[in-house]
């Protein structure tokens, strides 16, 4: 039943289809979309990576009629035919062809395909397990097309600007030791050394600092990372980094030339000029404003403090947090008075699934406040309040009083979900905001030391680098670190990077490395550093971050060809699975579980 394919070569692609092949003898190839037989007539859509078009089988063409009585959707064939205009009256327009047809001359079965176990044409999308399991065919749509070419001239885009701007591209290696980046690593143990292992990268962090101090000035890399975390809708296992690092560089052109790159990207590829230069806010203003340090900027609900207004609040809530040397911040809803009961429940679970106890409201009445919490304010607190955070009658104020970390992770919480809830954010808008200045360090509480707040090769702010031995002013020092962000959402982290080989060791003694432990992780890389290391510095955008984000995809699924699950597995290799019992042995590996 099937043809042989010889003696035929394609022509065109589907989605070429146009005024200016009107007339001529095509040969197309792709799959069986769709099969609409009206009884004298039958109709194909025939699809390939360009697009669709329909071909138009009649019934005088006997041979051809007969096979085409055959094909079903997903059915591979190849049609001859010329290209014809459609009547009027059955133009679609919804179609870039769709002005078009061809009519057959001859079509060829090319391959045949057992019922789908999903449908490629459906409207309702099968479970995302199953359309993860047979990815290869999920891919065949056209949603998922899109963004994977999409991807293609994103990446496209930035290899150009980045070669036009004198960066060298350089691969650096898969089989490494580990690179530290704050998640665990995968290892891959070592055959020829018992015992021993090589990691993943976590990111090529040590290898494009080495090829500073190597002197190759600009690099960059489209960097696979691996790194075994808990995920979440922007979070992969294995993800891509658009790597750089420059040397004798500062902040500055950092910025410059992250703000030309994804000018230049949104531009090419979208269509869209970004405005320039990008806003900035230190790490403090945007803790400060809005809660959090990967802000969405594209509205406004900003954060107010209360803790010096309300310092004397009898109220139980606040006391207890103010005598523990919390904050009480809050958010100002703008006609937030005619939220639902149920809305504000929902706005309470989701404090309290944040870790808060709760939140408190109040709403704002002609007078002063009312309901809620009014009755512990005093009158002239009030109206301070009111006055304060420019509340107009109807607004809701809700409160959050806690330590200083919890409020803002809890209100940044809410006013991300008002925004949705309440419809605040416009659409194909795309701001983007430096965030800058951050603390080098941050103390956890649970292990009781010093961490990384980035990651451990940060040049710290010059004036602070004295405060490196002084054990109470650690919290205190700010790192050369940035971060861009774009609609909330984190895109690149960088630092400018410390260059001296004293400053570096003195970072490592703070988090606490004991010395053979460090000889062993990071020898290579300090004795890398006395050599005659440049100042330097660079910066990682995530390249599937940048897709979702151009792509509007609500999952980063969605842009990358071959995804895992949430639960870090591929359920179309069945990856990861057991090796066999010689495997192990060669590895001089043993189950202990
Ligand atoms: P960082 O760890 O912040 O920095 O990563 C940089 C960017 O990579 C993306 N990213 C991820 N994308 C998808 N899934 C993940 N699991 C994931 N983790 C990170 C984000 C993030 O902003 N070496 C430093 C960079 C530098 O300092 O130059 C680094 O890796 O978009």
């Amino acid at each position: 039943m099937l043809d042989a394919f010889t003696g035929m070569e394609r022509t065109n692609r589907c989605g070429e289809i146009g005024m200016d092949l009107l007339g001529k003898t095509v040969t197309l190839m792709g799959w069986v979309h769709r099969r609409r037989d009206l009884g004298g007539l039958i109709f194909v859509d025939l699809r390939d990576v360009c697009g669709i078009v329909q071909i138009l089988i009649p019934p005088e063409n006997s041979l051809a009629f007969a096979k085409a009585e055959k094909v079903r959707n997903e059915y591979v064939i190849a049609v001859t035919g010329k290209v014809c205009a459609r009547d009027p009256q059955n133009i679609n327009p919804d179609t870039p062809t769709g002005g078009f047809e061809i009519l057959a001359d001859q079509l060829y079965l090319l391959n045949d395909t057992p019922p789908l176990p999903i449908q490629i044409n459906a409207a309702a999308l099968a479970e995302e397990d199953l359309r993860l399991t047979y990815r290869y065919l999920d891919l065949r749509r056209n949603y998922l097309q899109d963004i994977i070419i999409k991807r293609y001239h994103i990446v496209r885009t930035i290899r150009e600007y980045l070669d036009r701007h004198d960066f060298l591209e350089i691969e650096t290696p898969i089989l490494m030791k580990s690179t530290p980046e704050g998640a665990r690593d995968y290892l891959v143990p070592s055959r020829i050394y018992p015992g021993k292992f090589f990691a993943l990268p976590q990111s090529p962090q040590m290898f494009k600092q080495l090829l500073m101090i190597s002197g190759f000035d600009r690099y960059y890399q489209i960097a696979r990372c691996f790194r075994d975390e808990d995920l979440r809708a922007d979070r992969q296992p294995e993800f891509t980094q658009l790597d750089l690092e420059l040397s004798f560089v500062t902040q500055e052109q950092i910025f410059a030339l992250l703000e030309g790159l994804f000018h230049h990207v949104f531009a090419t590829v979208l269509n869209i000029e970004l405005p320039m230069p990008f806003p900035r806010l230190t790490y403090q203003e945007a803790m400060d404003r809005y809660g959090c340090d990967k802000p969405d900027i594209r509205f406004a609900l900003e954060l107010t403090d209360l803790t010096e207004v309300l310092q004397d609040s009898g109220f139980q809530v606040f006391r207890q947090a103010l005598d523990s040397g919390g904050v009480i911040k809050c958010l100002c809803v703008s006609q937030g008075g005619q939220l639902s009961r149920k809305q504000q429940d929902e706005l309470v679970e989701l404090a309290r699934h944040n870790g808060a106890k709760g939140v408190a409201f109040a709403k704002v009445g002609d007078g002063g406040l009312e309901t809620g919490i009014s009755k512990y304010i005093p009158e002239a607190t009030a109206q301070t309040i009111i006055r304060q955070v420019n509340a107009q009658s109807g607004d809701l104020i809700i409160f959050a009083a806690d330590r200083w970390s919890m409020v803002c992770k809890v209100l940044s919480a809410l006013r991300n979900h008002l925004a949705r809830m309440l419809d605040l954010i416009p659409e194909d808008s795309y701001n983007f905001v430096w965030i800058y200045d951050f603390p080098l360090f941050a103390y956890d509480d649970e292990r009781q030391r010093w961490e990384p707040a980035h990651h451990m090769f940060t040049m710290p702010n010059v004036d602070h680098i004295p405060w490196l031995d002084d054990p109470d002013r650690l919290g205190d020092i700010h790192g050369q670190l940035y971060d861009l962000v774009c609609n909330g959402m984190e895109l690149s982290s960088g630092s400018i990077r410390c260059h001296r080989y004293d400053i570096q060791r003195k970072i490592f003694e703070v988090l606490g490395f004991e010395e053979e432990d460090l000889h062993r992780r990071f020898g290579f890389f300090l004795d890398a550093l006395k050599y005659g290391t440049p100042p330097h510095g660079g910066i990682a955008p995530g390249i599937d971050r940048i897709v979702m984000i151009m792509t509007k995809a609500e999952s980063i699924r969605d842009v990358i060809a071959f995804p895992k699950t949430l639960k870090a597995t591929d359920l179309m290799t069945r990856a990861p699975s057991e090796v066999s019992p010689e495997q192990w042995k060669e590895l001089h590996l043993t189950l202990t579980v």
